[in-house]
């Protein structure tokens, strides 16, 4: 996987999964590792609404259980008039394993963005456990 537009489409295929029956806002995500590996995430709802995980950190969490820590890019999809960003709970999640991850954000047709994590979430963990 080494075009934006392929991690963008494995993405755009995840967001089918999505159980949105709440918001009817599917979102799709796809996290791509070193070695080339990708793993999807859907947004997954639940009627105790802050339950709610999001489709990147679905991804992440895919990813980190089949042993893969090493990220290159995420990319994420939904149907909106301009690209979404993260929100700031998967903006901490994503910073755990890269704090500069590279962000491909597009809309169901095709307007795309490119953010690294670090311009959204900047000291992502200055002095957390940094006890004297
Ligand atoms: N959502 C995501 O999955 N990713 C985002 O980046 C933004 C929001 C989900 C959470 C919830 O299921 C729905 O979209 C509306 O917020």
């Amino acid at each position: 996987m080494n075009t934006t537009s392929s991690l963008v489409d494995v993405a755009k295929a995840a967001r089918a999964a999505a159980h949105a029956p709440y918001s009817n806002f599917p979102v799709g995500a796809a996290i791509e590792c070193t070695d080339g590996t990708v793993f999807t995430g859907c947004n997954v709802e639940n009627l105790s609404f802050g339950l709610t995980m999001c489709a990147e950190r679905v991804a992440v969490g895919a990813a980190v259980a089949a042993g893969h820590r090493d990220f290159l890019c995420v990319a994420v999809v939904a149907e909106t008039n301009v690209p979404i960003s993260p929100c700031g709970a998967c903006r901490q999640v994503l910073a755990e394993f890269h704090p500069s991850l590279p962000i491909i954000s597009s809309t169901l047709d095709g307007k795309t963005e490119e953010f690294d994590l670090d311009q959204l979430l900047t000291r992502a963990s200055t002095g957390i456990l940094n006890r004297p």
